[in-house]
């Protein structure tokens, strides 16, 4: 997994560019993926959202867009130039005032037990140091109940992986040097999808981790998955 310090310079350095070099690569299917997954939390009725690496704070804006006014919806990341520009999105539109960003690091985060009724994290868990114990955070602030809903790349659908990764492989590293001037960080992002678990397998760690009704929605030919968990009722 890789190392923290590593990665938060990495998305420091690409903090500028990082918006539009993701709706390119993806081909714009970005924005539908983050619809699908606040889909995926408005389903629990939420009263209290984290955000985890919340990055530029599109995931977070979604929220306040596809919930109700009155929910708390807090972004949090480790990366400062990252959450500069979830900031100035935030205050280019006065419909974003309730949002509120900050500094915290998904392995210890600065929230209580039980804090709240749904976390997110989309594109981040494939970075973390540790991601047993990030897992284990994003139970402990969960209330009993809560759902987990987490947006990553997973392995394609069988019949689709030469066209993927001949494209991740070598068109995607190119695009993404020219975009963001910054082709290391895209090297890296094609070996972090490679290494990533299968679903079936963050599966078993999401049950290793505590949650309960787990399960895998793959979207887009299975370039991505949705895995929604529960933190286990109060006995
Ligand atoms: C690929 S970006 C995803 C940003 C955003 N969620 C999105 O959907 O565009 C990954 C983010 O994870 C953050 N990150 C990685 N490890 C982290 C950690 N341990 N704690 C907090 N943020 C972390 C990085 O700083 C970066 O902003």
């Amino acid at each position: 997994m890789p190392e923290s310090a590593a990665v938060r310079d990495m998305f420091a350095d690409i903090a500028g560019r990082y918006d539009l070099a993701n709706h390119v690569l993806s081909g714009g299917l970005d924005l539908h993926w983050r619809r699908i997954l606040v889909a995926r939390v408005r389903e629990v009725a939420p009263r209290r959202v984290a955000d985890l690496a919340t990055g530029s704070g599109d995931v977070a804006l979604a929220l306040r867009r596809g919930l109700p006014m009155d929910t708390e919806i807090i972004g949090l990341d480790f990366c400062s130039p990252m959450l500069q520009r979830a900031e100035a999105k935030k205050a280019r539109n006065p419909r974003y005032d309730g949002v509120r960003f900050g500094i915290g690091d998904c392995l210890a985060l600065p929230l209580e037990d039980n804090a709240v009724d749904a976390v997110t994290i989309a594109f981040g868990l494939r970075n973390l140091e540790d991601r047993a114990r990030g897992l284990a955070e994003m139970r402990r602030v969960l209330r009993p109940g809560g759902r987990l809903c987490c947006l990553e790349f997973t392995q394609p659908a069988r019949w689709f992986r030469p066209v993927y990764y001949l494209y991740l492989k070598h068109v995607l590293p190119h695009l993404a040097g020219i975009l963001t001037r910054n082709r290391n960080a895209y090297d890296y992002l094609v070996g972090s999808i490679g290494a990533f678990p299968e679903k079936e397998r963050l599966l078993d760690e999401l049950d290793a981790a505590g949650f309960i009704d787990v399960r895998a929605d793959a979207l887009s030919a299975s370039i991505v998955a949705i895995h929604i968990a529960h933190a286990p009722p109060e006995v």
